[in-house]
């Protein structure tokens, strides 16, 4: 199964797949970002599909084939998330139906959307955590396959609460991915 990893940050949560021995056939990223640097240091092939254009006008389903027409050209089958930028329309969602994996910094259904960290801090809830599931056209709402809690502190922010979020999504995503992997080759 060739896996490709999608990421826009740091690309700590790429980096934890690779380190996992997950084989990670490319990085596709949509701006210039450290996950680049973190990929070609492990000689994985990155594309950068250039967004540019994060206005009103920009064109989500030509952007969504454009994705897809670099995933094809790596011939890529499954597909990881691991803190993408852009939102990704239904050509992309069509081309990789069931295929498309997603690690969330929330114990969804609650706090789906970017600022799920903040929510959680702000609604008062005291455990939080994080969500491995497989991504659908609507945003954090794909069937669920791992999730792992995380308690808040009371002196938590944003950043030491998703900091300590992250440490679960490096060790739940890579194995989440490896037995999703291991389940698809058993039914090619
Ligand atoms: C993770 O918390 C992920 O759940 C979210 O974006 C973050 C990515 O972290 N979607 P990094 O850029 O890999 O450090």
């Amino acid at each position: 199964m060739r896996l490709a990893v999608l990421a826009s940050g740091t690309g700590s949560i790429c980096k934890a797949i690779i380190n996992a021995d997950v084989e990670v056939a490319a990085v596709v990223v949509d701006r210039r970002c450290p996950a680049i640097d973190l990929a070609e240091a492990d000689n994985i092939p990155v594309v950068l599909v250039e967004r540019s254009n994060f206005g009103t006008g920009f064109d989500r389903n030509q952007y969504s084939t454009d994705v897809v027409t670099a995933l094809q050209a790596e011939n890529i089958e499954v597909v990881a998330m691991a803190g993408f930028g852009t939102i990704l329309g239904a050509p992309f969602f069509d081309a990789y139906e069931g295929r498309v994996l997603n690690t969330h910094p929330s114990l969804l259904p609650s706090f789906p959307g970017w600022h799920a960290v903040t929510d959680a801090l702000q609604h008062g809830v005291r455990v939080t955590g994080c969500t491995v599931h497989i991504a659908t056209l609507e945003v954090d709402a794909g069937p669920i396959l791992a999730q792992s809690p995380v308690e808040i502190r009371d002196d938590d922010d944003e950043n030491s609460l998703h900091e300590r979020i992250k440490l679960t999504e490096r060790d739940l995503y890579p194995a989440t991915i490896k037995k999703f992997l291991a389940q698809m080759e058993k039914q090619r």
